[in-house]
Protein backbone atom coordinates (compact mmCIF):
# COMPACT_ATOMS: atom_id res chain seq x y z
CA UNK A 1 0.00 0.00 0.00
CA UNK A 2 1.22 3.70 -0.91
CA UNK A 3 2.39 5.46 2.18
CA UNK A 4 -0.14 8.47 3.12
CA UNK A 5 2.27 11.76 3.47
CA UNK A 6 0.37 14.82 4.64
CA UNK A 7 3.15 17.31 5.54
CA UNK A 8 2.53 19.75 2.36
CA UNK A 9 5.62 21.59 1.29
CA UNK A 10 6.26 23.95 -1.80
CA UNK A 11 9.39 23.23 -3.85
CA UNK A 12 11.43 26.07 -4.62
CA UNK A 13 12.10 27.12 -8.42
CA UNK A 14 15.19 28.08 -10.26
CA UNK A 15 15.43 31.89 -8.69
CA UNK A 16 15.28 30.78 -5.39
CA UNK A 17 17.33 27.74 -5.74
CA UNK A 18 20.43 29.88 -6.82
CA UNK A 19 20.04 32.18 -4.07
CA UNK A 20 20.19 28.87 -1.92
CA UNK A 21 23.48 27.79 -3.96
CA UNK A 22 24.97 31.47 -3.13
CA UNK A 23 24.13 31.29 0.50
CA UNK A 24 24.94 28.11 1.49
CA UNK A 25 28.15 28.91 -0.25
CA UNK A 26 28.82 31.53 2.24
CA UNK A 27 28.36 29.21 4.99
CA UNK A 28 31.24 26.87 3.80
CA UNK A 29 33.43 29.40 2.69
CA UNK A 30 33.33 30.79 6.61
CA UNK A 31 33.78 27.53 8.01
CA UNK A 32 36.46 27.06 5.77
CA UNK A 33 38.03 30.42 6.94
CA UNK A 34 37.02 29.64 10.88
CA UNK A 35 39.08 26.23 10.52
CA UNK A 36 42.49 27.25 10.94
CA UNK A 37 41.50 28.71 13.83
CA UNK A 38 40.22 26.23 16.00
CA UNK A 39 43.12 24.91 18.08
CA UNK A 40 44.23 24.32 21.57
CA UNK A 41 44.08 28.10 23.43
CA UNK A 42 41.38 29.54 21.67
CA UNK A 43 38.01 30.99 22.90
CA UNK A 44 34.78 29.93 21.43
CA UNK A 45 34.20 33.62 21.93
CA UNK A 46 37.12 34.50 19.71
CA UNK A 47 35.74 32.07 17.43
CA UNK A 48 32.56 33.80 17.23
CA UNK A 49 34.21 37.17 16.71
CA UNK A 50 36.25 36.11 13.88
CA UNK A 51 32.51 35.31 11.92
CA UNK A 52 31.23 38.15 13.15
CA UNK A 53 33.72 40.50 11.21
CA UNK A 54 33.71 38.03 8.34
CA UNK A 55 30.42 37.94 8.04
CA UNK A 56 30.29 42.11 8.50
CA UNK A 57 32.85 42.51 6.41
CA UNK A 58 31.00 40.84 3.28
CA UNK A 59 27.80 42.44 4.47
CA UNK A 60 25.64 39.14 5.18
CA UNK A 61 24.21 38.82 8.38
CA UNK A 62 24.44 36.06 11.06
CA UNK A 63 21.06 34.36 11.64
CA UNK A 64 21.52 33.41 15.02
CA UNK A 65 22.12 36.62 16.79
CA UNK A 66 18.96 37.33 18.53
CA UNK A 67 17.24 34.42 16.69
CA UNK A 68 14.54 33.13 19.72
CA UNK A 69 16.83 35.52 21.95
CA UNK A 70 20.11 33.73 21.05
CA UNK A 71 22.73 35.64 22.11
CA UNK A 72 25.80 34.96 19.57
CA UNK A 73 26.12 34.94 16.00
CA UNK A 74 27.27 30.80 15.90
CA UNK A 75 26.95 28.12 17.40
CA UNK A 76 29.46 26.12 19.48
CA UNK A 77 29.18 22.89 20.91
CA UNK A 78 32.26 21.37 22.45
CA UNK A 79 32.09 17.45 23.61
CA UNK A 80 29.30 16.42 25.80
CA UNK A 81 27.46 19.31 24.33
CA UNK A 82 24.78 18.59 21.61
CA UNK A 83 24.04 21.63 19.99
CA UNK A 84 23.40 25.42 20.50
CA UNK A 85 27.05 25.55 22.53
CA UNK A 86 27.19 29.61 23.27
CA UNK A 87 29.72 31.08 22.84
CA UNK A 88 31.97 32.33 25.81
CA UNK A 89 35.62 33.38 26.33
CA UNK A 90 35.86 30.84 29.40
CA UNK A 91 35.48 28.30 26.77
CA UNK A 92 39.11 27.43 25.69
CA UNK A 93 39.88 24.63 23.38
CA UNK A 94 42.26 22.17 24.95
CA UNK A 95 43.68 18.93 23.61
CA UNK A 96 41.82 16.18 22.56
CA UNK A 97 38.24 18.12 22.83
CA UNK A 98 35.75 17.77 19.69
CA UNK A 99 33.23 20.75 18.71
CA UNK A 100 30.44 21.28 16.31
CA UNK A 101 30.71 24.80 14.72
CA UNK A 102 27.00 25.30 13.69
CA UNK A 103 27.02 28.73 10.89
CA UNK A 104 24.27 30.14 9.56
CA UNK A 105 24.23 33.21 7.21
CA UNK A 106 21.49 35.37 5.76
CA UNK A 107 22.17 36.29 2.07
CA UNK A 108 20.34 38.98 0.37
CA UNK A 109 17.31 37.40 2.49
CA UNK A 110 18.40 33.82 2.08
CA UNK A 111 19.64 31.31 4.74
CA UNK A 112 22.60 28.93 4.22
CA UNK A 113 22.78 26.68 7.26
CA UNK A 114 25.95 24.06 7.80
CA UNK A 115 28.17 22.80 10.39
CA UNK A 116 31.36 20.69 10.96
CA UNK A 117 33.23 18.46 13.67
CA UNK A 118 36.83 20.10 14.28
CA UNK A 119 39.13 18.25 16.45
CA UNK A 120 41.61 19.67 18.96
CA UNK A 121 44.97 18.69 18.67
CA UNK A 122 45.10 14.41 19.96
CA UNK A 123 41.71 13.10 19.88
CA UNK A 124 41.01 9.57 21.00
CA UNK A 125 40.23 6.74 18.47
CA UNK A 126 37.27 6.61 19.90
CA UNK A 127 35.86 10.09 19.23
CA UNK A 128 37.31 9.93 16.19
CA UNK A 129 34.88 6.93 15.67
CA UNK A 130 31.82 8.68 16.97
CA UNK A 131 33.18 11.83 14.70
CA UNK A 132 33.18 9.45 11.58
CA UNK A 133 29.79 7.73 12.47
CA UNK A 134 28.12 11.11 12.72
CA UNK A 135 29.34 11.76 9.18
CA UNK A 136 28.47 8.76 7.56
CA UNK A 137 25.13 8.51 9.30
CA UNK A 138 24.21 12.21 7.80
CA UNK A 139 25.06 10.82 4.63
CA UNK A 140 23.30 7.53 4.66
CA UNK A 141 20.41 9.96 5.01
CA UNK A 142 21.53 12.22 2.14
CA UNK A 143 21.79 9.06 0.32
CA UNK A 144 18.43 8.44 0.38
CA UNK A 145 17.00 11.36 -1.05
CA UNK A 146 15.67 11.99 -4.33
CA UNK A 147 12.08 13.26 -5.83
CA UNK A 148 9.27 10.65 -4.49
CA UNK A 149 11.25 9.32 -2.09
CA UNK A 150 9.85 9.66 1.53
CA UNK A 151 11.59 11.41 4.57
CA UNK A 152 11.00 8.46 7.03
CA UNK A 153 13.33 7.21 4.50
CA UNK A 154 15.76 9.30 5.24
CA UNK A 155 15.12 9.46 8.85
CA UNK A 156 15.43 5.58 9.33
CA UNK A 157 18.66 5.28 7.06
CA UNK A 158 20.35 8.05 9.33
CA UNK A 159 18.84 6.53 12.82
CA UNK A 160 20.07 2.63 11.27
CA UNK A 161 23.60 4.25 10.41
CA UNK A 162 24.01 5.63 13.47
CA UNK A 163 22.35 2.97 16.06
CA UNK A 164 23.64 -0.32 14.56
CA UNK A 165 26.99 1.12 15.62
CA UNK A 166 25.67 1.16 18.99
CA UNK A 167 25.52 5.04 19.27
CA UNK A 168 22.66 7.04 20.43
CA UNK A 169 20.62 9.06 18.08
CA UNK A 170 18.95 12.01 19.31
CA UNK A 171 15.64 12.32 18.94
CA UNK A 172 14.41 15.60 20.04
CA UNK A 173 16.23 17.80 18.02
CA UNK A 174 16.11 17.78 14.07
CA UNK A 175 16.98 19.06 10.42
CA UNK A 176 14.59 21.55 8.58
CA UNK A 177 12.98 23.32 5.79
CA UNK A 178 15.17 26.50 4.88
CA UNK A 179 14.65 29.47 2.84
CA UNK A 180 14.02 33.00 3.59
CA UNK A 181 13.33 31.34 6.67
CA UNK A 182 15.46 30.17 9.35
CA UNK A 183 13.18 26.91 10.10
CA UNK A 184 9.84 25.30 7.68
CA UNK A 185 8.60 22.71 7.02
CA UNK A 186 9.58 19.70 6.60
CA UNK A 187 10.56 18.80 10.12
CA UNK A 188 13.58 16.19 9.19
CA UNK A 189 13.74 13.25 11.70
CA UNK A 190 16.67 11.56 12.43
CA UNK A 191 14.55 8.48 13.15
CA UNK A 192 11.20 7.15 11.35
CA UNK A 193 8.52 8.50 13.39
CA UNK A 194 6.13 5.42 11.93
CA UNK A 195 3.67 8.43 11.74
CA UNK A 196 2.28 9.55 7.62
CA UNK A 197 1.25 12.58 9.45
CA UNK A 198 4.78 13.69 10.16
CA UNK A 199 6.35 12.69 6.73
CA UNK A 200 6.68 13.96 3.59
CA UNK A 201 7.48 12.88 -0.08
CA UNK A 202 9.97 14.72 -1.46
CA UNK A 203 10.05 16.92 -4.35
CA UNK A 204 12.28 18.34 -6.58
CA UNK A 205 13.07 21.93 -5.42
CA UNK A 206 12.73 21.07 -1.54
CA UNK A 207 15.48 22.68 0.27
CA UNK A 208 16.10 21.47 3.60
CA UNK A 209 19.16 20.30 6.00
CA UNK A 210 20.12 17.23 7.38
CA UNK A 211 21.85 17.15 10.78
CA UNK A 212 21.74 14.07 12.91
CA UNK A 213 23.23 14.49 16.44
CA UNK A 214 25.27 11.52 17.68
CA UNK A 215 26.34 10.68 20.94
CA UNK A 216 28.63 8.09 22.37
CA UNK A 217 26.09 6.85 25.03
CA UNK A 218 22.60 7.99 25.62
CA UNK A 219 20.66 9.93 23.59
CA UNK A 220 18.87 11.75 26.33
CA UNK A 221 19.66 15.06 27.14
CA UNK A 222 18.87 17.97 29.07
CA UNK A 223 19.09 22.11 28.06
CA UNK A 224 21.49 23.94 30.61
CA UNK A 225 20.19 27.28 32.47
CA UNK A 226 20.98 29.27 30.20
CA UNK A 227 17.99 28.23 28.01
CA UNK A 228 20.33 27.00 25.04
CA UNK A 229 23.27 24.62 25.35
CA UNK A 230 22.10 21.18 25.10
CA UNK A 231 24.24 18.62 26.70
CA UNK A 232 24.36 14.87 26.74
CA UNK A 233 22.68 13.57 30.00
CA UNK A 234 25.37 10.77 31.05
CA UNK A 235 28.22 13.79 30.04
CA UNK A 236 29.61 11.53 27.06
CA UNK A 237 30.48 12.99 23.46
CA UNK A 238 27.92 13.82 21.30
CA UNK A 239 28.99 15.14 17.20
CA UNK A 240 27.20 16.56 14.39
CA UNK A 241 27.28 17.37 10.95
CA UNK A 242 24.65 19.26 9.39
CA UNK A 243 24.62 20.15 4.95
CA UNK A 244 21.85 21.78 3.19
CA UNK A 245 20.39 20.36 0.48
CA UNK A 246 17.80 20.54 -2.66
CA UNK A 247 15.94 17.44 -3.93
CA UNK A 248 16.24 16.70 -7.63
CA UNK A 249 14.63 14.05 -9.86
CA UNK A 250 17.59 11.33 -8.67
CA UNK A 251 19.28 12.47 -5.96
CA UNK A 252 20.13 15.76 -4.54
CA UNK A 253 22.67 18.81 -4.37
CA UNK A 254 24.83 19.58 -1.67
CA UNK A 255 24.38 23.23 -1.30
CA UNK A 256 27.11 23.67 1.48
CA UNK A 257 29.82 22.35 -0.38
CA UNK A 258 33.70 22.89 -0.07
CA UNK A 259 36.91 21.29 -0.31
CA UNK A 260 37.27 21.32 3.13
CA UNK A 261 34.15 19.94 4.19
CA UNK A 262 34.78 16.52 6.19
CA UNK A 263 35.04 13.74 3.33
CA UNK A 264 34.53 15.42 -0.27
CA UNK A 265 31.46 14.75 -2.05
CA UNK A 266 29.97 12.82 -3.92
CA UNK A 267 30.58 10.57 -0.73
CA UNK A 268 31.46 7.31 -1.38
CA UNK A 269 30.54 4.17 0.67
N1 LIG B 1 21.95 26.39 13.11
C1 LIG B 1 21.06 25.66 13.98
C2 LIG B 1 20.34 24.67 13.10
O1 LIG B 1 21.00 23.90 12.49
C3 LIG B 1 20.10 26.54 14.68
C4 LIG B 1 20.73 27.43 15.66
S1 LIG B 1 19.52 28.36 16.36
C5 LIG B 1 20.34 29.27 17.51
O2 LIG B 1 19.18 24.66 12.91
F1 LIG B 1 19.54 30.16 17.90
F2 LIG B 1 20.76 28.47 18.44
F3 LIG B 1 21.38 29.80 16.91
CO1 LIG C 1 19.86 23.63 10.76
CO1 LIG D 1 22.80 24.77 11.79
Amino acid sequence: MAKKALVKVKPKNKIQIEKMRVACKVAADLLDYLTDFIKPGVSTLEIDDLAVEWIATRGHKAAPLNYHGFPKSICTSVNEVICHGIPCDADVFKDGDIVNIDVTVIVDGWYGDHSRMFTIGNVSKEDKMLIDAAYHSMMAGIDQVKSGAYLSDVGAAIYDYANDLGYGVVENYCGHGIGQVFHENPQVLNYDPKDPSQDCRLRAGMIFTVEPMINQGTKDNYTLGDNWTVVTKDSKKSAQFEHTIVVTDDGCEILTVSEKNYLKPPYKK
